[in-house]
């Protein structure tokens, strides 16, 4: 089957890549290389580098699925730069679903967040709970959202949105593991923690999250569909850090900034309700040691 992976240069979708490629579909990756690295994308498939808020229904003609991945997915920046998390996010999502409909792509898979939900009182939170961001990066994830449904109700493209819990594994350049990984390659001794330790959350290995793609393509039967994908136990950034810490060999000082979030938009508790997708037969196979392990001797054997 030929389908389109956009962002297929970056962490998720070089992954996700490598899988389509494993299972025999013919995979074209369309990525402007923002945050993305050439040498991800794997030989086998074709790669065009372009923005996706350029004109992509060339790209698109005779494509089954396109899986929607590129974006500026980080939370923290959100709150410095709004401008770009809308203009790559929500008009990027835009143009994306506006080539599907020139180019008549009957099917989309895009990856959405647990931040939509903001600070949820009931967890696990389940897909039913009220949205309310409390992040520019949430507040665009959910706009995608939106346009998805609004598009398979009105144009036939039957669309999922997955809301990711922390995604962690090789090849992931930001995030929580990867500033704790370099601040202790620069300072063995002390590690500082943005916010109290205490915020507490669910991380799930790339494996796992990839196979959560595969599972919705090929199960899913309704126009449009919502499914957390995360682990099922949650763990405070301490236990994270100590965990790496171990991997690692270390046992540094930690210092704490202080304050209950780490950063603006910064959400102090998420885990959530995962059965939906569970009753699609999906569940996560890593568990939270052996992933972080994982991601470490990948850090450590890469010039990063
Ligand atoms: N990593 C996580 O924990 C996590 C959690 C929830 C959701 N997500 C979502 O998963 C997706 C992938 O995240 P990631 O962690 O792999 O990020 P990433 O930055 O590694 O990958 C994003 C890719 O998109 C490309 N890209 C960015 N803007 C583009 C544009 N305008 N045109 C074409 N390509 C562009 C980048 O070059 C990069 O290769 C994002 O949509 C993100 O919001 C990630």
């Amino acid at each position: 089957m030929r389908v389109i992976v956009s962002g297929g240069a970056g962490f998720i979708g070089s992954h996700l890549v490598d899988r389509l490629i494993d299972e025999g579909h013919e995979v074209v990756v369309i990525d402007n290389l923002s945050a993305g690295k050439k040498e991800y994308v794997n030989k086998k498939a074709h790669f065009v580098k372009k923005d996706i808020r350029t004109d992509i229904s060339e790209e698109l003609k005779g494509v089954e699925t396109i899986f929607h991945i590129a974006a500026d997915p980080d939370v923290r920046v959100s709150a410095i730069n709004p401008k770009n998390s809308f203009d790559v996010n929500v008009a990027g999502t835009f143009s994306v679903l506006e080539a599907c409909r020139k180019a008549d792509v009957k099917r989309l898979i895009f990856p959405s967040t647990s931040t939509i939900y903001g600070e949820a009182k009931v967890i696990p939170t389940p897909e039913t709970y009220p949205c309310a961001p409390i992040s520019n990066y949430g507040a665009s994830k959910l706009a995608c959202e939106a346009y998805i449904s609004s598009y398979a109700a009105s144009y036939g493209i039957k669309g999922t949105s997955l809301r990711l819990a922390n995604i962690f594994g090789e090849r992931s350049t930001h995030g929580v593991m990867f500033d704790f990984y370099h601040k202790l390659k620069k300072n063995p001794n002390s590690l500082e923690i943005l916010g109290d330790g205490k915020q507490d959350k669910s991380y799930l290995h790339i494996s796992d999250c990839v196979d959560a793609f595969l599972t919705t393509w090929k199960i899913q039967k309704i126009q449009y569909d919502v499914f957390n994908v995360g682990s099922r136990e949650k763990h405070k950034v301490d236990e994270l850090a100590t965990t790496m810490c171990k991997a690692m060999g270390l046992s540094p000082k930690f210092t704490y900034t202080g304050a209950s979030r780490g950063w603006v938009g910064d959400m102090r508790l998420m885990l959530m309700d995962t059965r939906k997708i569970e009753g699609l037969g999906w569940k996560p196979k890593v568990g939270f040691e052996e992933g972080v392990n994982k991601y470490v001797s990948w850090l450590q054997s890469e010039k990063n």
